[in-house]
């Protein structure tokens, strides 16, 4: 799988993301899926993928704190591109438990409850919904975070074992949005009330103009943990 990993590096680094998406498509079919958040990047993407001539899968992990702007964007997504991205839920009992014991914004309290509930929320949905793929596509960008910095185009996923893809890896929020703009792509409404990154609700905040766009992600904790673990590459 490494030497797979190599080449795909070799063959698609300098491609536009576009053929990037094509490509992948065309090499691995049905084996192919994108991981949505419905965010900017993810909305770009979805665009590409609707715009090749190969079967394609998405799906989004809706933790049920999401805000209602996503859940309609949802909707405008799957009616634009006459899709149904696929969705994953927390498993009840898992919710019911970690809820029932800590409360429901358990988050706020200390950072290993918010580890537990982005666990809970997402990773254990995110298990269920790889399985079957070669290939998860992600929206991130290098410029991000610093935690993002040294992600790679085509990489090794070690937590889940199989081959992840970024092919906006070096597109700046400029280029996403000219992108969104000159595609018409639906975009979430909360875009145009100062909120660069949304993921869920009591999680995410507006920021003020300058500020990091990130900033509004986990802001009371250590900008080093602005992440929910979907992403945290094996020491
Ligand atoms: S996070 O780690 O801070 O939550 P972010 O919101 O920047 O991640 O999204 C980065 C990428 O992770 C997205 O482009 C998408 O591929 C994936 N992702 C994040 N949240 C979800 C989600 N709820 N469902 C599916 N994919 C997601
Ligand atoms: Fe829970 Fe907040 Fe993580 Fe969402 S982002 S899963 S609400 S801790």
């Amino acid at each position: 799988m490494k030497e797979l990993v190599q080449q795909l590096n070799e063959q698609l680094t300098g491609k536009s993301a576009q053929e990037i998406v094509a490509i992948l498509l065309q090499k691995f079919p049905g084996k192919v899926t994108l991981a949505s958040s419905l965010g900017a990047e993810d909305q770009v993407l979805t665009d590409m993928l609707s715009k090749c001539d190969n079967e394609f899968s998405i799906f989004t992990l809706d933790t049920g704190r999401v805000f209602p702007e996503t859940y309609t964007l949802l909707a405008k997504t799957n009616a634009r591109y006459g899709i149904t991205i696929k969705t994953f839920f927390p498993d009840y009992k898992l919710v019911e438990e970690m809820v029932n014991t800590k409360g429901i914004n358990l988050f706020y309290d200390r950072i290993e409850n918010r580890k537990l509930c982005c666990n809970i929320r997402k990773i254990e949905p995110l298990k269920r919904a790889l399985p079957g793929y070669h290939i998860w596509i992600t929206g991130l960008r290098k410029d991000q975070s610093l935690n993002r910095f040294f992600t790679e185009l085509v990489e090794w996923d070690e937590n889940y074992q199989m081959i992840k893809v970024n092919p906006l890896l070096k597109w700046t929020e400029k280029e996403v949005w000219a992108y969104i703009r000159e595609n018409e792509v639906p975009y979430n409404e909360l875009h145009d009330q100062g909120f660069p990154s949304i993921g869920c609700q009591p999680c995410t905040r507006a920021v003020k103009d300058g500020e990091d766009p990130r900033a509004g992600r986990w802001w009371w904790e250590a900008p080093e943990h602005n992440e929910c673990g979907l992403h945290v590459k094996e020491k």
